[in-house]
């Protein structure tokens, strides 16, 4: 087993495990220098691209962004999500998992939902590719509103069964996605494996966010949002300084020219 999945796992009960997404090396290295695992998630589609949704996503997108990402990764797991419509039979799923792995040197790549994808999961660990499952809240096949999950006894039932399948087949750790607290503690005690989540209470084996968000460069209204810092500032800022300079020709100066 990869040796940043072994310390990732031996963290479970005893201490926090970060991820944190990044979709370019110079966000990447500031990432990996906190992060255990680096997602280069689909999120990228809205935060980058305006998409309103994760499907307009491409296996090129993630390719191009992962390759930058890689070089700003030193020390964290380099996982990368595989987009809406590149796992729908093994075959497929296979295919591009090793196309990823291949062209951005990523650790792991993490897909979507529980037994509707178990085939494909299995298949990829088969071929020993780390796989990192994701439940919940699922943006790439999610219709309408956003809604939090587990809130029902059936989507609990259902929820700890796709998390105890996904174990079983061998995935190293689940995001749990807008789960409601209690069903997101349930699944992690359940679990010998690591749960992160995202908005699925401090009750999960670690804790995954946008970093985009966290630095206050979007303008997310999402309740399990928190802004850190106002990143925004501090550029708006250094562009007005470079554009003042500029303007009344202190920059550049002698010791910025040949
Ligand atoms: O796409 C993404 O960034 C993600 C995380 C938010 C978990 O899947």
């Amino acid at each position: 087993m990869n040796s940043k999945i072994k310390r990732i796992l031996k963290k479970k009960n005893k201490s926090q495990i970060l991820c944190l997404t990044a979709y370019s090396k110079n966000f990447a290295e500031e990432v990996d220098k906190y992060a255990d695992i680096t997602l280069v998630g689909d999120s990228l589609g809205s935060v980058l691209y305006n998409y309103e949704t994760t499907k307009k996503v491409t296996l090129t997108n993630m390719i191009d962004h992962a390759r930058s990402v890689r070089i700003g990764v030193k020390k964290s797991l380099l996982t990368v999500d595989m987009p809406y419509n590149t796992y729908r039979s093994n075959s497929a799923a296979l295919k591009n998992a090793k196309k990823i792995l291949k062209e951005t040197k990523c650790d792991a790549v993490k897909l979507e939902g529980g037994k509707k994808i178990i085939s494909q999961v299995q298949c990829l660990i088969k071929n020993k590719i780390p796989v990192m499952g994701h439940l919940g809240l699922l943006p790439q096949t999610a219709k309408g509103k956003f809604r939090s999950k587990g809130k029902t006894e059936k989507e609990k039932k259902k929820l700890i069964n796709d998390a105890l399948m996904l174990q079983k087949n061998g995935v190293f750790a689940i995001v749990l996605e807008c789960i409601k607290t209690s069903t997101a503690k349930q699944i992690t005690n359940a679990l010998k494996i690591p749960t992160i989540g995202i908005g699925s209470s401090k009750f999960c084996d670690g804790q995954v966010l946008v970093t985009d968000d966290l630095l206050g460069l979007n303008n997310t209204k999402i309740r399990f949002v928190k802004k850190f810092v106002d990143l925004k500032k501090f550029i708006r800022l250094g562009i007005k300084k470079f554009s003042l300079e500029v303007k009344s020709k202190r920059y550049p100066s002698k010791i910025h020219s040949y």
